[in-house]
């Protein structure tokens, strides 16, 4: 089969539109989901500093690697790797990993999404009626049979409408416009949640930080959100590095997205954890916390309903961006190795999302809550596998390839590309990619595995 020349293949048109699409995959419900709830749930300060550490530390270098793989053989992920270390087969399995963690993440972000879409019209419902949204409208909603299904089978019907007509292009465009006005949503929500009476512990819950609430587990969490966060250690980001354009400059290209990627995240904490404090709720409210809070939030205001909608509408659209990156990975695999069309190759891969998608929305209800597999319901089983041992297993790999096994060449060619001669940092990246992320990732693991004490 003749290989597709990097002139046929799509490529992102400019360094920015290159920043944008990159951002489009990372922000998502990591931003406004997961990591307020993993920050509530793991104690507060010491996980968001750990989670600071994890992206500059782990996600930054590895998303430098994943780039420059990518675009230095222009192929997608599954082929990227079964052909970067010549005669080494084995890292081939980082492609084929990368393709179950896509299917493993989409099983449960598209519940979540469907509780996001769920929401926009409840918000609505609500103006509508004058009865506010509560937990119980939360837990009604989740604990349903049909009712969630019915929302994830409807994400993932756009979501395959968008992959399949081959439009992530307009995706992007639409995330771009619709990003900003997120931000300035979020950033209403914070003055909101900041002037409640009581914010302040709030504030100090999110950055004051508390140490001795430290163990592995909270570290192996926040290495786990800070992958999942920037879409690395599957695949995503090589198959994004290979439509990147020459001219972009990888290093300042990736601080940028993890500098903007961690300030929606952050924001998101702020608008809401002093509403949680001012409003006496729990931070540890779990999965449900953004469900929760934002309405109880946005009620402060007058027509508090309608921003409510408007929020979880933008929420969507981010969300809808996340989902088109990740079901690429599958997508473009199977277009090139089954030779299947687009809408064919987009309709399967959904195919299987469902088959393990609805199995997980499930268990969060009475249908199969009951069913434990390693102590856990389905859905923090796929969740736990592919955020906290899939995708850091990925980004250890990718810096063995990129730091030890490729030429060194390769690396700092493509690092300097789009300056002519290596910037003073490219080199500490090299440091980081070699010595930094790969121990402090493998350190990681040993240690929630009670391999290394404590
Ligand atoms: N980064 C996305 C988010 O935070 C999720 C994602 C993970 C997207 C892996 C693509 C690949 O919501």
């Amino acid at each position: 089969m003749p290989e597709p020349t990097p002139t046929k293949r799509d490529a992102f048109g400019s360094s920015l539109g290159a920043f944008a699409a990159t951002l489009g995959s990372a922000v998502g419900l990591g931003n406004i989901w997961k990591f307020p709830y993993l920050t509530g749930s793991n104690g507060g300060a010491a996980f968001v500093l750990t989670y600071l550490l994890a992206v500059a530390l782990a996600a930054l270098p590895v998303m430098v690697v994943e780039h420059a793989i990518g675009r230095h053989l222009r192929v997608d992920a599954v082929q990227a790797y079964a052909r970067i270390v010549p005669r080494q087969r084995f890292w081939a399995a980082i492609g084929w990993a990368g393709l179950a963690s896509s299917l493993l993440i989409m099983a449960f972000y598209t519940d979540v999404a469907g509780w996001v879409l769920a929401y926009v019209f409840k918000s609505l419902g609500a103006f509508v009626s004058g009865a506010p949204l509560t937990p119980a409208t939360f837990q009604a909603l989740v604990g349903g049979t049909w009712e969630p299904v019915l929302w994830q089978l409807a994400v993932l019907t756009i979501t395959v409408g968008v992959v399949a007509a081959g439009v992530s292009g307009g995706i992007e465009k639409v995330t771009k416009t619709l990003m900003p006005l997120l931000l300035l949503l979020l950033l209403a929500c914070d003055v909101r949640a900041l002037t409640l009476p009581g914010a302040s512990a709030g504030v100090a819950y999110l950055f004051t930080p508390d140490l001795s609430k430290l163990s592995s587990a909270v570290l192996l969490s926040a290495l786990g959100l800070a992958f999942f966060k920037l879409s690395l250690g599957m695949g995503t980001m090589t198959t994004y590095g290979s439509y990147l354009p020459d001219d972009t400059r990888l290093v300042p290209n990736a601080t940028r997205v993890a500098l903007a990627d961690t300030l929606v995240s952050l924001l998101a904490g702020l608008a809401i954890f002093p509403a949680v404090f001012a409003l006496g709720d729990t931070p540890a409210g779990g999965p449900g916390l953004l469900f929760v809070t934002i309405p109880r939030v946005f009620a402060q205001m007058p027509g508090g309903e309608l921003f409510t909608a408007l929020f979880f509408v933008l929420a969507a659209v981010a969300t809808l961006g996340a989902m088109v990156s990740l079901m690429e990975v599958p997508v473009a695999w199977l277009i090139r190795s089954a030779r299947l069309r687009r809408p064919t190759a987009a309709l399967l891969t959904a195919l299987f999302m469902a088959v393990l998608g609805i199995p997980a929305t499930l268990s969060q209800g009475p249908a199969l809550s009951h069913l434990r597999v390693l102590g856990r319901d389905l859905f923090s089983l796929f969740d736990f596998v592919s955020s906290n041992v899939l995708l850091p297993l990925g980004g250890l790999a990718v810096t063995v390839v990129g730091g030890w096994l490729v030429p060194r060449a390769v690396l700092r060619d493509e690092m300097s590309k789009g300056h002519g001669e290596p910037a003073w940092y490219d080199a500490g990246v090299h440091v980081l990619v070699r010595y930094v992320t790969p121990v402090l990732i493998l350190l990681i693991l040993l240690h929630s595995l009670g391999l290394l004490g404590g």
